[in-house]
């Protein structure tokens, strides 16, 4: 039999738990990014998208970046990618295709190197989002106070390299003229001259140097899109069953409810 103390115990117990579940993301939330964030929509059947951010992955992230929960092969079969072609062209290592998909970086080396250990990536779509990646990997920027030369808008001091700074170009801190945003949300128009956009000058801005990068800004874009897009599968792959799933258990749920309205009239009809 449960004691009055017992059942206040269990409460304070309780309070506690979701007094100490809140606390991380109280912390999480009061690192406040300064930066105006750009939306970031997934998409997990565009395939197209997925294999290239593989490709970009494999290439550019997974020498120091690994992803240590997620397989090749049940990568590539999501993918919709053959085994001949992926252990041709996205398995470098001597790894097979039923491996996990490590990194050869040490970890003590890494941290040497960088300052930092490069974390696992299998998760960070769900710890920091995909927003959050997908501004970051596109906020690298010149910074010569830095040990390495690159800052990040989204992840001050950050130790990882500028990996990306072929395709991008480098990036660099600029004052430049934008439309001056009204209360509304829309961009400010000249009362007197119609269509005239009123602009203002906003400093700390990210521009790229003409010339120094292999893609386009709207090439660079769709790239980080493809690699976010893939992390954002890799850290729930099951995430399209799970929705499929969830939609015949609720349609099952509906056709269960109707038998069973229909059950219990039968049973009442001849009670009156
Ligand atoms: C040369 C090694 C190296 C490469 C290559 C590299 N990174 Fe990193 N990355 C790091 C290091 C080191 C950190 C940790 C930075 C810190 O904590 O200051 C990091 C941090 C990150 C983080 C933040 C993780 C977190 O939650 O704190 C993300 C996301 C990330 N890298 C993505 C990528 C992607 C995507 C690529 C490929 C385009 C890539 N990295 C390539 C070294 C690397």
């Amino acid at each position: 039999m449960q004691t009055r103390t017992g059942q206040g115990d269990r409460a304070m117990r309780k309070l506690l738990m979701i007094m100490m579940l809140c606390v991380p993301s109280l912390v999480w939330s009061a690192t406040e990014i300064n930066w105006d964030m750009e939306a970031f929509d997934p998409n997990l059947k565009d395939k197209p998208s997925l294999q290239n951010g593989m490709r970009l992955y494999v290439n550019f992230c997974l020498g120091c970046h690994s992803l240590k929960f997620q397989r090749y092969e049940r990568t590539v079969d999501f993918l919709g990618i053959p085994h001949e072609v992926a252990l041709e062209n996205l398995v470098f290592s001597d790894q097979k295709i039923g491996d996990l998909i490590t990194t050869a970086m040490s970890p003590e080396g890494a941290k040497a190197w960088f300052g930092a250990t490069p974390p696992d990536l299998t998760q960070v779509a769900k710890t920091r989002g995909g927003e959050w990646i997908y501004n970051y990997l596109k906020t690298f920027y010149s910074d010569p106070a830095r040990p390495l030369g690159v800052n990040n808008k989204v992840f001050p001091n950050v130790g990882m390299p500028n990996v990306l700074a072929g395709l991008q170009g480098v990036q660099v801190e600029a004052c430049v003229q934008r439309p001056k945003i009204a209360e509304n949300g829309g961009e400010m128009r000249d009362p007197l001259i119609p269509g005239l956009a009123i602009t203002e000058e906003k400093c700390g801005e990210l521009v790229v140097e003409d010339g120094t990068g292999l893609y386009s800004a709207q090439e660079f874009d769709d790239a980080i899109y493809d690699l976010t897009n893939f992390l954002y599968y890799v850290a729930e792959p099951t995430r399209l069953e799970r929705h499929r799933t969830g939609v015949f258990v609720i349609l099952f749920l509906i056709i269960l409810g109707c038998f069973t309205y229909l059950l219990n009239r039968e049973y009442w009809k001849d009670v009156h």
